[in-house]
């Protein structure tokens, strides 16, 4: 039978994510239509919550898009991928023009700009919308990162604004761009968020490694460091899983858990497009490769048993002068991973035509995601002050907090490589750091190198156009 044309928005997938979205929306006042390929989702959403708001539960698809008032907005929230692709083939015939199909799931994004010139060639808007925040950012206030024309932002952007996290009374919410736009910004939030782990994973590392502390006294260490700069969720949870004691043994949690990281793929697909897009973002590369080999046991295991000594003892003098190098290092480290991560956004945005307003994105990260900080403010300021910044690292605020740590990040880098601790992330990121403000690169070897044996000519110094030197004959320059 079909429902009354009453509910404002529909969520089909009732999944953990699914259900918490419609929740929040019905808390929040609205009418929201709700839908699961097994129905008993549904039935039990209402069962359990009904008392939250207003749901309209559809048995089926039918029902469920006939229960949506038009232009009608349906947030899929299924699994990226091929049942994207089969709740919107089911859901198109249903629709009519003008009617929004919003993706909230963690879709690539060259699948949502497929599917959103599928759609508008059919009349229907396509919002590719990223959303972060976990289960309970879904919940209580996620950070939203909406995609799609102007026309769906104007029915979504009231209702996902208010449902969105809020920070000095700012949803954090804000319509990204055309197309793909809203996943690529989610995208490169993931990987912002690899680099900003593996940081803080190597942080810990040091600090055992260097001061032999245990993980609770380190829990310790990373509640005093959120009360600074570094404030911001992933510091705070850092303390509480460091602080957690197994029930089973009593011993540190961390020490129970197999030292194996896995990754969905978001990671990966934002290190593939900053390579498209020439655009270095090594921090954030470094974070996922870090995860993959992390993953090769046999190697690990062979290699352990080759050099089991290669790292000298590491005794650290001053433990509190070592903290703080390794705090300084960690800031730095992590400027440089928003840094790469912005600056890709902007490659993106150029690329793709979308305009994307990098204050703006700052600006929605402050609250409901997952990399959620303090410092997302400054980053804010230094984009609304200046919009061409060349890079993050040269705002104020982020160069003062770089050059202060700088004589920190190398000690701690030096001493790590000495001791023999892995430091992919904070090395890197001082590599990336020394390579933008070198006077000189050896660059131009490399393309003397190319000429050499490939001809692919080099550029002069002194002189305009491109040349090529007779490197097998009398080596002889010519322009090319
Ligand atoms: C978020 C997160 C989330 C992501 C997980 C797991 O913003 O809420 O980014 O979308 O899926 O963090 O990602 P990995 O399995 O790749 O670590």
């Amino acid at each position: 039978m079909a429902e009354q044309a009453t509910a404002q928005i529909g969520v089909t997938g009732l999944a953990v994510m699914g259900r918490n979205v419609a929740r929040n929306l019905a808390r929040n006042g609205f009418t929201v239509a709700v839908h699961n390929r097994s129905p008993e989702r549904t039935r039990s959403l209402v069962a359990e919550h009904g008392d939250e708001g207003t749901f309209v539960p559809g048995e089926s698809m039918a029902d469920f898009v006939a229960s949506l008032e038009r232009p009608r907005a349906v947030i899929v929230m299924v699994k990226a991928g091929a049942p994207t692709d089969a709740v919107i083939d089911e859901l198109v015939p249903l629709l009519d023009e003008g009617d929004i199909i919003v993706d909230c799931g963690n879709a690539h994004f060259a699948d949502t700009r497929r599917r959103e010139e599928a759609l508008r060639a059919q009349g229907l808007h396509f919002s590719g919308t990223g959303v972060s925040g976990g289960e309970e950012g879904a919940l209580l206030g996620p950070s939203i990162m909406p995609g799609g024309s102007a026309e769906s932002y104007a029915k979504l952007g009231p209702m996902f604004e208010k449902i969105a996290a809020q920070v000095d009374g700012v949803p954090c919410c804000t319509h990204v761009g055309p197309d793909g736009a809203g996943h690529f910004v989610k995208m490169v939030h993931n990987g912002i968020e690899y680099a900003d782990m593996q940081l803080i994973a190597e942080a810990y590392d040091l600090l055992r490694a260097g001061l032999g502390a245990k993980p609770a006294e380190i829990a310790e260490i990373f509640r005093d460091w959120n009360g600074g700069e570094l404030e911001s969720f992933l510091i705070e949870i850092t303390a509480d899983v460091l602080a957690h004691t197994d029930a089973a043994t009593g011993r540190a949690f961390v020490d129970v858990v197999q030292d194996r990281a896995e990754q969905k793929g978001t990671g990966r697909w934002t290190v593939q497009s900053a390579l498209d897009l020439g655009i270095p973002i090594t921090g954030i590369a470094e974070a996922t490769f870090a995860r993959s080999l992390s993953g090769h046991v046999d190697q690990r295991e062979a290699a352990r048993r080759a050099f089991p000594d290669a790292g000298e003892q590491w005794q650290v003098a001053d433990r509190d002068a070592f903290v703080e190098d390794v705090r300084r290092a960690l800031l730095a480290s992590k400027i440089v991973a928003y840094a790469q991560g912005f600056d890709h956004i902007r490659a993106g945005s150029q690329e793709f035509n979308w305009d994307i307003d990098l204050g703006g994105t700052a600006t929605i990260w402050r609250g409901g995601c997952i990399i959620r900080a303090r410092f997302l403010d400054r980053i804010r300021e230094a984009y609304d002050e200046q919009p061409d910044l060349p890079t993050l690292l040269v705002a104020p605020y982020f160069a003062e907090a770089v050059a202060a740590g700088v004589p920190s990040w190398r000690r701690v880098v030096a001493d790590a490589a000495r001791a023999g601790v892995p430091t992919p992330a904070f090395s890197s990121s001082l590599a990336y750091f020394d390579a933008l403000r070198a006077e000189r690169l050896p660059a131009a070897l490399i393309q003397g190198l190319r000429d050499n044996f490939g001809a692919h000519t080099y550029q002069r110094v002194d002189r305009e156009g491109s040349f090529h030197t007779t490197w097998a004959g009398d080596k002889t320059e010519s322009p090319a």
